[in-house]
Parts: structure tokens; sequence; C-alpha cells
């Protein structure tokens, strides 16, 4: 459905991907790990055309994403998650909400009841500033907000990040209830463990390239590889993972 063929991408002088080639089948959850600055987010920000590839082609069933402009790609039902969640703090979580809809016209009753099914919370938070949430409410108005694009592929830029181990695995939990409710993932993240337990399939990045890819039961399976690529799992994920 969604692939990378060869893509380098980067800043200026700067080459964040180094010919990165990846595929994400419809209805997967697809995994990419890696450590800081292995290029994770300029991938991501590559397939939702904030970022032109200099080489190579991002496609979806065939057609080709990386000459259209970031609106038109989120038309096309690709939405992201951006790192640090990008809310607008000063607006409601309602207004926060409207504004994932912007690329369309129409009733959003059902989508925000949606979103609210997902996330309770922000039903009941509706009226208040995004800005005046707890860190894991302004992830889940993150994701609610890009669902409420009504994406067939959703991009999520480390979830977890600054999360306490109980909310990453609440959002991971919710994360797979969405991609069984039709939605494909496209899940970038630092926290491999976590990311494992729900991805389908998954890639490493190292320094912009993938230096390994498999299933979560293939990788685990190379715990030593996996640990000199992504660092130990800390003792608050080993509690997690344990429980
Ligand atoms: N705006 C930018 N200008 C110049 N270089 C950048 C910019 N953003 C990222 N880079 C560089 O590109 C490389 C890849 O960065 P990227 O943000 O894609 O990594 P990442 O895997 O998302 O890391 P992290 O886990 O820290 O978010 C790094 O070397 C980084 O320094
Ligand atoms: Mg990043």
């Amino acid at each position: 459905m969604l692939s990378l063929d060869g893509v380098e991408a980067g800043y200026g002088p700067i080459k964040a991907l180094k010919g990165v080639t990846l595929k994400v089948s419809e209805g997967r959850i697809v995994a990419l790990l890696g450590a800081n600055g292995a290029g994770k987010t300029t991938a991501l920000r590559t397939v939702s055309g904030l970022i032109r590839p200099t080489a190579g082609s991002v496609t979806i069933d065939g057609t080709r994403l990386d000459r259209l402009s970031p609106e038109e790609i989120v038309r096309r039902g690709i939405v992201q998650v951006p790192e640090g969640r990008r809310l607008f703090a000063g607006l409601t979580v309602l207004e926060n909400l409207r504004m994932g809809a912007y690329c369309r016209t129409g009733d959003l009753t059902a989508d925000l009841e949606r979103v609210y099914r997902y996330f309770p919370v922000l039903g009941e938070r509706t009226r208040q500033p995004g800005g005046s949430l707890s860190g894991g409410e302004q992830q889940m108005l993150a994701i609610g907000r890009a669902l409420m694009a009504r994406p067939r592929v959703l991009l999520l830029d480390e979830p977890s990040l600054g999360l306490a181990p109980k909310l990453v695995t609440e959002i991971f939990t919710i994360i797979r209830t969405i991609n069984v409710d039709g939605v494909t993932v496209l899940l970038v993240e630092q926290n491999a463990y976590q990311a494992l337990s729900i991805a389908h399939y998954s890639y490493v990045l190292r320094v912009g390239r993938v230096v390994l890819e498999g299933t979560a039961e293939e990788l685990r399976g190379r715990n030593d590889v996996v640990r000199s690529y992504l660092g130990r799992q800390t003792t608050d994920e080993r509690a997690t993972s344990r429980t």
C-alpha cells in the first residue's frame, strides 16, 4: 500500500535518509525504530510531504506522493501526528479537534463521537484549553485531531515521548484498537519494546539506513542486535513488560 523506495532526503547538505526502502501493507501496524537522529522523523515528514526526497519515491497504491503538497497528501488519507504533539494550546479541545478536519466540510458529529469513544477523557473536557491538558491527554488530543481527517494511514511520531509507562501502555492499546478498526499505522518509536508489542512488522533505522527488519518475533529473537541498535530496555519498561 504505502511504499518508500530508495528514498534520500535531508536538510541542505545534511543527508538524513540515505536510501530508505520500506513497505506498509494495508491494515498493518509497522514500526519504524531507531535511536536519536536515526532519521525517523525525517522519514515521516517525507511521507507527509513536508520534505521532498532528493532521490527515490514515496507511493500509495502505486501513485506517487512525493510530488504532492502536504494538503493533497492529507486528502489522500495520509495523516501525521507530529513529534511533540503541536497542539493549539490556546484553543479548546473541541476547537483543536475541528482543526483536524480542516481539509473537508460537512457534519463532524459522528467523527467527534468516534474520537470520544477512543478517548472518553476528551469528551469530558471539550471546552478546556488544549494547553491545560496533561501530557497523556495532549497526546490523545493530537491523535484525536488526526482521526478527524479520517485517515487511511496514520503516521505517529513517538506517541510515547515523555509519558509514564502506564500511560504509554494505554496509548498503545488505543493505537491497536484504531488499527483493528481499519486504520493502517506507521509508528515511529524509540520505545522499541512497547512498539514491538503492537507492531506486525518493524524496521530499524540507523543513521539514515534500514539496518534490520522483521516481525516482532524475528527481532526479539535477535535480541542482541536489537539491543545494540536500540539501547537497553529501562527498568520501568522491564517492569511493564512483565505485567
Ligand atoms: N531541521 C533540521 N535541520 C538540519 N538538520 C536536521 C533537521 N532536522 C533533523 N536534522 C538532522 O537529520 C538527522 C535525522 O534527524 P531526525 O529528526 O529525522 O531523527 P529522529 O530519528 O527522528 O531522531 P529523534 O529520535 O531524536 O526524534 C539528524 O542528524 C538531525 O540532526
Ligand atoms: Mg524524531
